[in-house]
Parts: structure tokens; C-alpha cells; sequence
């Protein structure tokens, strides 16, 4: 459908889509990375080799736009638990802002800009739930009763989540800094090294005074 759409508009030769893990992309420079919807399926165990890959893909200079979940609340629970695991989102694993700002720094990236976009999503979500419910027979014919029912439940219980400050979705803007850019400064920041200490001058010998 992508390659169809990109044919479509007239970019086909401009564009190429893989179907790929993250972790397969390797030896392969870009100027820029958006990663959208994805960071919150990547968990604490691997939060920093996700970091480190998508550092390792950009040119110097490059930018990385990283947007996801975040959680607010329960921040030391490691996943949604059983009903999400199992029925809604399976490996989901939001990770707090933090950790994920961490794993960037950690990573050599630069963030320039962080967006918060709870109110929208939250937004986009009632206006999923009222097309969900204006075609809820569908729902039913199309899933079955139950499968209508816990997406029923989750869609509202999704849209609570951002509105009462349980999780949110981040928009995070970050650079590479070119291999230059980030030593210099550091390099004039730092103290000149000691001169070794040159041994005291020792008097020159006296001349020897004439007995006299
Ligand atoms: C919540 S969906 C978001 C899809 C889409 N980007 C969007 O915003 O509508 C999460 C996406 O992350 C992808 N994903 C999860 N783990 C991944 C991995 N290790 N490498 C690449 N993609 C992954 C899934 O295939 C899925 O398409």
C-alpha cells in the first residue's frame, strides 16, 4: 500500500520502504531519523541499544525526531500488565520521558526540543471512540463481541490516561554533534596541561673570590 501511495504521488523513485527491525539497519548513514510510535514497544532492557543504534545511524549533524508513550505514573511497574499484554498491546512497554532523554544523552545525542502531546492524543482518542461507537455493530460482525468489548474498554481507558496525567506522547528533537563540533568545545574548556616544572635555576657557581 505504501509503494502504491508513493506511485501515486510521484516520489516512487524517491523513497524506498523495508520492512525491517531497528536492529537489522547497521552500516548505513542518514541525515535525519524519525522514529514514530515505536520507542514505547522497546522496553528498559533495550531503551539504551535502541539509543545507541539510532546514534549510530546518523551522519554528524544529523537529527533524530523520537516520538512516543511515555508513562507518568507507576514508574516502576516494567510493563502495562496482563488485560494490555494480552488483549491491546502486546510488548508495550512505555518507559518515563527520563529514561528515554537518558538513554539519548548516553547515546551522544543533543536534545534541542521536547513537545508533550497528551491533549491531542487524548483528543484524537475521542474522536477514534465516536467512530468506534457509530459503528460498534460493525465492530461486533467484523471482531466478535468480545474483542469489540476490550477495545471499547481500552480506547476510554487510553483517553483517561492522557487527560489525567498517567502517560503521555512526546515528541523529542535531538542532533548528533559532528565529530568536530563536539570535541572543540570541550577541547577549549579544558585546562592547559601543566608545563613540567623546570628544576630551580641553581646559582651560577661564584666566582672564587682572590685570597687577598
Ligand atoms: C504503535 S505502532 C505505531 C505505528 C505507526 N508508526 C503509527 O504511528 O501509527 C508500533 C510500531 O512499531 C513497530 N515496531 C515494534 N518493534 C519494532 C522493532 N524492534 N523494529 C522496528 N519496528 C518495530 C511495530 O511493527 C509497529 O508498526
Amino acid at each position: 500500500m505504501a509503494r502504491e501511495r508513493a506511485n501515486q504521488a510521484g516520489v516512487a523513485d524517491l523513497v524506498e520502504f523495508r520492512v525491517a527491525d531497528y536492529r537489522e539497519l547497521a552500516g548505513e548513514q542518514f541525515d535525519a531519523i524519525a522514529s514514530i510510535g515505536m520507542v514505547e514497544h522497546v522496553g528498559e532492557e533495550r531503551i539504551d541499544v535502541y539509543a545507541s543504534r539510532l546514534a549510530s545511524l546518523l551522519r554528524g549533524g544529523g537529527r533524530l525526531l523520537n516520538h512516543g508513550i511515555a508513562k507518568l505514573k507507576d514508574l516502576d511497574t516494567p510493563d502495562e500488565g496482563p488485560f494490555s499484554e494480552r488483549f491491546v498491546f502486546p510488548d508495550g512497554v512505555p518507559l518515563p520521558l527520563s529514561r528515554i532523554e537518558l538513554a539519548l544523552e548516553r547515546a551522544g545525542l543533543v536534545t534541542r526540543h521536547v513537545e508533550g502531546f497528551a491533549d491531542d492524543y487524548a483528543e484524537t482518542l475521542t474522536h477514534w471512540i465516536s467512530r468506534f461507537e457509530s459503528r460498534y455493530d460493525d465492530a461486533i460482525r467484523l471482531a466478535g463481541p468480545e474483542r469489540a468489548r476490550v477495545w471499547r474498554l481500552y480506547l476510554h481507558a487510553a483517553r483517561q490516561g492522557f487527560e489525567t496525567g498517567w502517560a503521555s506522547i512526546y515528541q523529542v528533537l535531538a542532533h548528533l554533534p559532528s565529530r568536530d563540533a563536539a570535541t572543540k568545545p570541550a577541547e577549549a574548556l579544558r585546562l592547559p596541561t601543566r608545563a613540567p616544572r623546570r628544576p630551580a635555576a641553581r646559582p651560577a657557581p661564584r666566582a672564587a673570590a682572590p685570597a687577598g
